[in-house]
């Protein structure tokens, strides 16, 4: 090997040793071997030899690239297994530290409002069952005693989806009807879920929130609803003595069917709830229509029972005193701090 040759290997040999990054190697790969490098230059000049030499020659330099690639391909892996090795020591979380504080997030009072009723329904034995809410019309209507024509229909204000076949519930009464067609009585459950209207004022949202209950067994009657509503209003608003009154009303889907209002006052401009002489609506209710029982495939001689349907959001513009309905679908961040929960809190009430 010509000493002109040796030289240049040691000299790159110990560039490539030296090189601490990953781009300062690949600036020596470029000054080896790319279009005027070290190399490249003393291939190009093989083409003006003699055979002989360039046979000779030519395999001194080829052994010498070979080698010097290697050892490029060496040093890339160990710089570059240094590279993300120091990145992770960078980006390593120390998990013994304790828990940033949870201030940055809340639960909006809406899914505050429904673990706590669902929280308490589930200690009086019922359980939780979810519904689509793109449904259909015997879903939605038909199985509810709601024929077409019917003039419930328009009071509802529904959304239709393009062939009318489907629609958005406009109710969570559907889950009653998609349970019974799974689970057979006696059952207990309580269905939390969005529904939708075409409605959209200072008073009405097109996605609201329901919670639908539905009691079957043999044996039941409107005591019992009384009793468990009752119950409900008082442990929910945290007033013992909260008057709880039941007015006759009407729903194609139960007979007889009930409003119930709950006491109120007023104090200074607000509404507050408990013990004060006026009346305030929260909820709908009733004994379960046996035509509801007979499209479910129930006995209707055999079981009997309540269902009811409450709105979300008015039960949290009342307890938690929040003036506005469409707030709490603006996500304004402000308004959820001053009126969401943390998940602890939730925690802690469940
Ligand atoms: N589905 C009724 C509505 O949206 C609410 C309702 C009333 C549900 C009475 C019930 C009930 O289960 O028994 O207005």
């Amino acid at each position: 090997m010509s000493e002109e040759l040796e030289k240049l290997e040691k000299q790159i040999e110990e560039k490539i040793s030296n090189a601490n990054n990953l781009e300062h190697l690949n600036s020596i790969k470029i000054e080896v071997f790319g279009k005027k490098g070290l190399i490249t230059n003393h291939l190009k000049l093989l083409s003006g030899l003699s055979e002989n030499e360039r046979k000779i020659k030519g395999k001194v330099i080829n052994d010498i690239k070979n080698k010097i690639n290697q050892l490029l391909q060496e040093k890339n892996k160990t710089l570059n297994d240094n590279e993300i090795s120091k990145k992770l020591e960078k980006e390593e979380i120390d998990i013994t530290l304790s828990p940033r504080p949870f201030d940055e997030g809340k639960l909006n009072p809406i899914t505050q409002t429904i673990a706590e009723v669902t929280t308490i329904f589930q200690k009086m034995g019922f359980e939780t069952a979810l519904g689509p809410d793109i449904e259909d019309d015997y879903h939605n209507f038909t199985a509810l005693n709601i024929p077409p024509e019917h003039p419930a229909r328009q009071l509802h204000d529904t959304f239709y989806l393009k062939n009318n076949s489907k629609l958005l519930r406009t109710h969570t009464s559907p889950v009653q009807i998609r349970t019974l067609e799974k689970i057979k009585p006696p059952l207990k459950i309580i269905a939390p879920g969005r529904t939708y209207r075409a409605d959209s004022d200072m008073t009405h949202t097109p996605m609201f929130h329901q919670i639908e209950g539905l009691s079957l067994d043999i044996n039941i009657n409107m005591s019992h609803l009384k009793g468990c509503i009752m119950d409900f209003c008082r442990e929910f608003f945290e007033i013992d003595d909260l008057p709880v009154r039941f007015r006759p009303s009407f729903f194609p889907f139960t007979e007889p069917s009930a409003e119930i209002d709950i006491g109120c006052f007023k104090d200074k401009k607000e509404i507050k709830i408990g013990n004060g002489g006026s009346w305030l609506e929260i909820m709908g209710c009733g004994m379960v229509h046996s035509k509801v029982l007979k499209y479910c495939k129930v006995d209707s001689n055999k079981y009997q029972g309540f269902a009811f349907g409450v709105g979300v959001e008015r039960l949290a513009m009342l307890k938690y005193g929040i003036p506005d309905l469409r707030s709490f679908f603006e996500s304004d961040i402000k308004w959820l701090n001053n009126f969401g929960f943390s998940i602890f809190e939730n925690i802690e009430k469940i």
